[in-house]
């Protein structure tokens, strides 16, 4: 069957945007065609579907075994696959989470088979803010010194979930009363990963640290660890290896999380909906 898809490649080298196409509908060829696509473009921007949480779930397992977040407290009512970010209050309580993917992260990089891709479905817009901007860990290795890539090519770092492990990143206003059940009582066990993995499907080579789960570099002192890590942030996030991604309703964005990192960069005026219905799926073990 031919496909009609209208893809268009986004012009800072990653990323496509792609039209014509009912995520509703899917089939072995569409979906063959979407997993090349993502594997060229790292990010894919699907415009102007509309799909019920029960259809995101069925689409994305075409994608591989799902994984349940240990965010429990923000899971769609009706499926523990769908994480609900959400601005939206009920009872003065947010319905989901209104601040997830605060800091620069791949996600579950915090265990032994983290993420290969995440679905993320806009199903509510805000007028303002509530971008969500990518960075591309294939051009941030290339970028690097020659004596930095040297340095870092047998380093191993660790990754954790834990908030108040990491004096990198805060503990949320909202959740500061119950930070230690949130984020330590929740956290899995450490994971320790390769600084530079080799992507298991195109088998280039992409920077692998982020600075809201990597807690640091293994056998390395932590100040010389935090020095070289904040080198590696310094690279990875610079503004030529972004994609800022400004939201339309009806958005449906999968994204590589083995050769891109991504962060929530907020801004959303209070009283105004943005609201997002999100899945994962597992990925292999880094090597
Ligand atoms: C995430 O990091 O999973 C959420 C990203 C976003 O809401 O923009």
């Amino acid at each position: 069957m031919d496909i009609e898809m209208d893809i268009r490649p986004l012009e800072n080298g990653f990323g496509s945007e792609i039209w014509g196409i009912n995520l509703t509908k899917t089939d072995g060829a569409l979906q063959r065609e979407l997993r090349a696509a993502l594997l060229r473009y790292q990010v894919l921007i699907i415009r102007e579907q509309n799909l019920s949480a029960s259809q995101q779930l069925a689409f994305s397992k075409g994608w591989g075994p799902l994984d349940i977040h240990v965010q429990v407290k923000d899971q769609h009512p009706d499926h523990e696959e769908v994480i609900v970010l959400t601005t939206k209050m009920k009872d003065g309580k947010y319905i989901g989470a209104p601040h997830a993917g605060d800091y620069w992260h791949s996600d579950l990089s915090y265990v032994e088979t983290p993420t290969f891709c995440t679905i993320l479905h806009a199903i509510e817009v805000a007028e303002e803010g509530g971008d969500t901007a990518f960075a591309n860990m294939y051009r941030a290795y290339e970028l690097l010194p020659e004596k930095t890539k040297n340095r870092i090519k047998n380093l191993r770092a660790r990754h954790s979930y834990d908030r108040n492990i990491n004096p990198r990143v805060a503990v949320p206003d909202t959740h500061a009363a119950v930070a230690k059940e949130r984020y330590s009582d929740r956290s899995p066990p450490p994971a320790v990963h390769p600084v530079v993995r080799t992507h298991p499907e195109t088998g280039k080579k992409a920077l692998y640290v982020t600075e809201r789960f990597t807690l640091g570099i293994e056998d390395m002192d932590p100040e010389l660890s935090e020095f070289l890590l904040q080198e590696l942030f310094e690279v990875a996030s610079q503004p030529s290896n972004i994609y800022r991604h400004k939201w339309r309703k009806g958005d449906l964005v999968i994204w590589d999380n083995r050769c891109l990192m991504h962060i929530a960069c907020g801004g959303v005026p209070k009283g105004q909906i943005r609201h997002m219905h999100r899945t994962i799926v597992r990925g292999d073990k880094p090597y």
